[in-house]
């Protein structure tokens, strides 16, 4: 990316709608809590753990996505890993975040879902107070379980009286299609929170069309396989539902061979409303802002494709109306 098209960059306001929380979480701050905590871990020093980060698909990725959380226990604990990630937020200028927990993750391994909660939720309280972050928080249901376990962490969300803004559907995806969680997605519209599920990642277009129709979403996390299905890219067009999707990732996790060959600038410009997005900044290589440069380096990205890629971040959120406007308007004000 030139010096210009980075400075631009730098000053518009940017959000960020596809970031998992507990990807989120750096070798340092790994190996921290892992000292604080007594958990004992197979790597030897930040370098070793972060030479690991080298995946051939999903679920390499997620496995040791698993093993990291072992080292969140506390309040504390989920309140610096979120913290970590506000901290960039702040520097690469984001404005707006809707980041996902994984909530199950935890009451897994015995954490209660009020210490992952109250712990990202003060951080993203603090965030708010001190310099103005806007943000919402997405309960992320893990798809390689049941379903009743999905029904039960919704009840304790409620019981916890926890402020979530959207349900969203993670995990391994080809083995576990969206409808597997029609009732859990019904029983989260029924209490107002809005529908977002990863599907074509891995999983065929037609995992797209279960969210879509099954599950109802209003935007489908990754979706970039959705362009093997020409009628289904019409819909998407037509309707306008996001696609969020995360270049670097994809790259990492070998949903593509190489930058060059992402289809994220294709997409947009068959009147897509495709935004970028880190998912897991600290397995995957790069926060926002080098998602974006390698977007510029690899694909030949514009200014214009720039900034329509970082307007859409907002568009496509759940931000309260005259927020986004606002956000528009200074975006219009520096493109
Ligand atoms: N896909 C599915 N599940 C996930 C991901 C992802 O990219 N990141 C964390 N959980
Ligand atoms: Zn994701």
């Amino acid at each position: 990316m030139n010096d210009a098209s980075l400075d631009m960059l730098r000053r518009l306001p940017k959000a960020e709608l596809h970031l998992h929380i507990e990807g989120s979480l750096t070798p340092q701050r790994l190996f921290a809590l892992a000292a604080k905590n007594g958990v004992t871990l197979e790597y030897e020093s930040e370098a070793a753990l972060a030479a690991a980060y080298d995946f051939n698909n999903l679920q390499e990725f997620l496995d040791l996505y698993y093993l990291g959380m072992n080292v969140l226990q506390d309040e504390e604990d989920f309140y610096l890993l979120t913290k970590d990630y506000l901290d960039v937020c702040r520097t690469q200028n984001i404005r707006y975040v809707e980041i996902g927990f994984d909530p199950q993750g935890h009451t897994e391994r015995g954490i209660a879902f009020a210490t992952a909660y109250h712990g990202i939720h003060n951080a993203l309280r603090d965030a708010q107070r001190e310099w103005g972050l806007e943000s919402g928080l997405m309960l992320n249901i893990l798809r390689h379980l049941p379903q009743d376990h999905a029904l039960a962490t919704i009840d304790e969300a409620v019981a916890a009286g926890a402020e979530i803004i959207a349900i969203g559907l993670d995990s391994s995806e080809a083995p576990f299609p969206p409808q597997l969680f029609v009732d859990a997605f019904a029983k989260a519209r029924a209490l107002g929170w809005h529908c977002v599920a990863h599907a074509g990642e891995e999983g065929p277009p037609a995992f797209v069309w279960s969210a879509l129709k099954d599950l109802q979403v209003e935007r489908v996390d990754h979706g970039v396989r959705s362009e093997e299905d020409p009628a289904l890219l019409a819909t998407l067009a037509q309707r306008q539902i996001p696609l969020t999707v995360c270049p670097l990732s994809n790259v990492r996790l070998a949903v593509v061979d190489h930058m060059r060959d992402h289809n994220i600038l294709r997409l947009l410009d068959a009147g897509l409303l495709v935004t970028v997005n880190s998912d897991d900044p600290a397995y995957f290589g790069g926060f926002l802002e080098e998602n974006f440069v390698a977007l510029a380096d690899n694909l030949d990205m514009s200014d214009a494709q720039m900034v329509q890629l970082v307007r859409n971040g907002f568009s496509a959120s759940f931000a309260a109306a005259p927020d986004k406007a606002r956000w528009l308007a200074q975006i219009d004000s520096i493109a």
